[in-house]
């Protein structure tokens, strides 16, 4: 497994430098709340899972590294660490998610001392991670009935390791499947225009031994057309209430691709990726992000001017277009309903780690 986040007994948070993959395999060491926040704006660290990771345990260390007698000043400043980081990007719901469930610790025990709610805020942390590791393992298993024993699948963007606590969510399902004995061929899309595909799959594929090739992000169309992919699985930033997925931009192209050629349109995603308070996708926003991601090739520039540039990083597929969604709970098939499954998620990862832990005594 990549290890791509650790938090250390000395309250630091190291992490591999994903701008920098795969030319460099880059450590950086930080204690600072504020460089979370930068890192995840940034894409260091990146994939909605591992944002909200990062970002619970920017919190831990933004509390702990804070000296103060005063508890009116703790309180403050507990608040400014939670708004610095929830507004280091706007679409992955996991960010929201992770910061939502240590704000609630820190509330539930607000007559607590400084100390107790520091280690509780860690534990938080921690669950998070553990429980997002369990989530993807077994979106894996779920995933995997869905993948014959030889078939040829199209992902986009980067939903694997390096984008989660665990396996991955799409990338697990390969990797479970695989893991079963099944033939699988995987076309990564390159992933214009930072390339997570390219860049981030290809080297996550290899480290497990998958086989497969990179192509362009416009040349699916034609491999569809071509009879050659059998299923397109991705990832998910934020999915609505009805089942519409926000995810990398160019997930929408695919899904039309995949009506239009008869092709199964998977998502894979956590419940904590679902917005169970959001009806439809058109209330997600959609991160836009500095036009020089377009304008600039590894920092050169390749436009004469700096021309006018829309880039959002990510797009809208209406649910329409989704043949099923993969969560750790099950395969969900339309009509997607997940408002009134809320409850149900929340509790379903703590009741399977108990029974677990009871089949294992
Ligand atoms: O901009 P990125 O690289 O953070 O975008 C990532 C994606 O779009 C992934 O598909 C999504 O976050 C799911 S990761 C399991």
């Amino acid at each position: 497994m990549i290890d791509k986040l650790e938090y250390t007994n000395k309250h630091e948070l190291i992490f591999l430098d994903q701008t920098l993959l795969p030319l460099k395999e880059k450590y950086l060491k930080t204690k600072s709340y504020k460089d979370v926040a930068e890192a995840i704006q940034k894409l260091r660290i990146r994939g909605a899972p591992l944002i909200g990771i990062a970002a619970a345990y920017g919190v831990v260390m933004g509390v702990h590294h804070y000296d103060t007698d005063n508890r009116k000043n703790f309180d403050i400043h507990f608040y400014k660490v939670t708004e610095t980081l929830r507004t280091s990007r706007p679409t992955a719901k996991n960010l929201f998610y992770a910061l939502d469930r240590m704000v609630k610790v820190f509330e539930e025990n607000i007559e607590k001392d400084f100390v107790e709610i520091e280690d509780l805020l860690l534990r938080e942390a921690d669950a998070i991670f553990d429980e997002d590791a369990e989530m993807c393992k077994r979106i894996g298993v779920n995933g995997s009935e869905l993948i014959g024993e030889k078939m040829t699948i199209l992902t986009h963007c980067n939903a694997g390791e390096l984008a989660t606590g665990g396996i991955g969510t799409a990338l697990g399902i390969i990797y479970t499947a695989r893991d079963q004995g099944k033939d699988i061929f995987v076309y990564a899309d390159e992933t214009r225009p930072l390339l997570q595909g390219s860049r981030l799959t290809a080297y996550e594929l290899a480290e497990n031994e998958i086989d497969f090739d990179i192509i362009i992000d416009s040349m699916a169309a034609n491999l569809m057309k071509d009879g050659i992919i059998d299923c397109v699985i991705v990832g998910a930033d934020r999915i609505a209430s009805n089942g519409d997925v926000v995810n990398k931009v160019g997930s929408y192209s695919l899904a039309v691709n995949c009506a239009f050629h008869k092709i199964p349109f998977y998502v894979a995603a956590p419940g904590s990726t679902i917005d169970f308070d959001i009806a439809e996708g058109k209330d997600i926003e959609i991160e836009e992000r500095s036009p020089e991601e377009i304008t600039k090739v590894y920092g050169e520039k390749i436009t004469s001017q700096d021309f006018s540039v829309l880039n959002p990083a990510f797009d809208l597929v209406p649910h329409e277009l989704v043949t099923a969604i993969i969560t750790e709970y099950k395969v969900h098939y339309p009509p997607y309903n997940f408002g009134g499954l809320k409850h149900m998620f929340q509790s379903y990862i703590q009741t399977q780690r108990a029974d677990d832990n009871e089949n294992d005594n």
